[in-house]
């Protein structure tokens, strides 16, 4: 059976009225026969069937045997490194989103858990960094903004090797795109505000796990501390999972129409996007992900924070905000936005100009976006004020 059609499949008809759309159950608690006796269900923290249902679904979207979902990806991700203990290290790719890095940095840091920022693209770097303390391996492929792709299947091997967990962050690729279980990782973790979602309304996680133990641990954690996804959010998310493959095959044909135009533009200097075959994780790519998904970042030759900034407030179909993975199309500059936490010369380091711009392509027409794209270039490449010195 091809994915659309198990996806589809997987999503239940409701038992007792047959609804064909998920209810929500929006109640806090489940009325008991007797003392502990009850339908599978005693209070909404624990359990909830509307949750429930999208975290079946998940989780075989993702090929794993538990999902869990949260009312944030750092939710999500803050579930995940409640696997460790005071003294244990986790080695992070270093293009990493932003807030993941404040979680490690200033929640997790002063519990005494320390994280090393390696270029997960070089497996010596990677295998350098593990030391007997490592017990987890933190990787986003792509990264968040340059689009830099880790293999997968090497790392879950060295992870496995030495015994460590393999976490990835599956936002950027979506389970339409790519799946890390299926290629030897432990965990998945996804900001389902994004793809997932689909349509920028709703923050939400989730989490999946290749085996169900591990599922258990996480989801007793959830229930400890309590970051639960509400019944409509997860409704929400079940209706935005429905067309996820369709939206990210139409994003990705479209973003790598406008990565290959503006490869060719005169006035761009880099274009970041793996579906182009100069991109240096380009044949990694296509080995490991199914698609090469709707995000694309560039720089100006004009390398200047200032013409960045200028051109994301002027295109007409790409608006200026945080968040990617919806139907709209949206514009960011992650030096000054997604990426501000992170300090400047770290996220130099691992490649973020300061002028880069990314791009989430939505479901607008391909050529409306990249007419859009070329008049807010021009815009700012004939501005005296931002003209480029040739
Ligand atoms: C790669 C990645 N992971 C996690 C998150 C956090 O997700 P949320 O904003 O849903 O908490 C984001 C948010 O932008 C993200 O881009």
């Amino acid at each position: 059976m091809k994915a659309t059609t198990k996806l589809l499949q997987s999503i239940p008809v409701d038992e007792l009225t047959g609804a064909i759309a998920v209810p929500i159950y929006q109640t806090s608690t489940f009325v008991q026969e007797a003392p502990g006796v009850n339908k599978g269900f005693d209070y909404s923290r624990t359990n909830n069937p509307t949750r429930q249902a999208l975290e079946k679904i998940v989780a075989e979207l993702e090929e794993g045997k538990a999902g869990i979902a949260f009312s944030s990806g750092l939710a999500a991700i803050d579930a995940v490194l409640k696997l460790l203990e005071s003294g244990d290290e986790i080695v992070a790719c270093d293009d990493i989103y932003g807030g993941a890095f404040r979680l490690f940095e200033k929640v997790y840091k002063k519990f005494g858990i320390s994280v090393k920022y390696v270029d997960t693209t070089d497996l010596t770097q990677l295998f350098n960094a593990l030391t007997p303390n490592t017990k987890l391996i933190w990787l986003e492929t792509p990264t968040n903004p340059t689009l830099k792709i880790s293999d997968i299947r090497a790392i879950a091997n060295l992870a496995k090797q030495q015994n460590v967990y393999l976490c990835v962050d599956n936002t950027f690729a979506s389970p339409a795109g790519q799946l890390p279980l299926s290629l030897g990782a432990d965990i998945v973790v996804h900001s389902a505000t994004k793809y997932i979602g689909g349509h920028s309304d709703v923050i939400a996680g989730v989490v999946v796990t290749r085996e169900k133990e591990l599922g258990e641990q996480i989801k007793f954690y959830q229930n400890a501390c309590g970051a639960i996804l509400s019944p409509f959010d997860s409704f929400l998310l079940i209706r935005g999972i429905e067309t996820l493959h369709l939206r990210v095959q139409a994003q990705s044909r479209s973003a790598l129409a406008i990565a290959e135009h503006l490869s060719q533009h005169p006035e761009v200097d880099q274009v970041y996007y793996p579906g182009l075959p100069s991109h240096p994780g380009h044949e990694l790519a296509a080995r490991q992900q199914k698609l090469f998904g709707g995000v694309v970042s560039f720089s100006l030759k004009d390398d200047n924070v200032d013409t960045a900034r200028q051109l994301v407030t002027i295109t007409q179909h790409f608006h200026l905000a945080e968040s990617l993975g919806g139907v709209k199309s949206l514009v960011a500059h992650p030096a000054s936005m997604t990426h501000a936490s992170i300090p400047a010369e770290r996220r130099r380091q691992a490649g973020v100009k300061d002028s880069l711009i990314r791009l989430s392509v939505g479901l607008e027409d391909t050529e409306d976006l990249i007419k859009d794209l070329d008049a807010a270039i021009a815009a700012v490449a004939h501005d005296p004020q931002y003209h480029i010195n040739s």
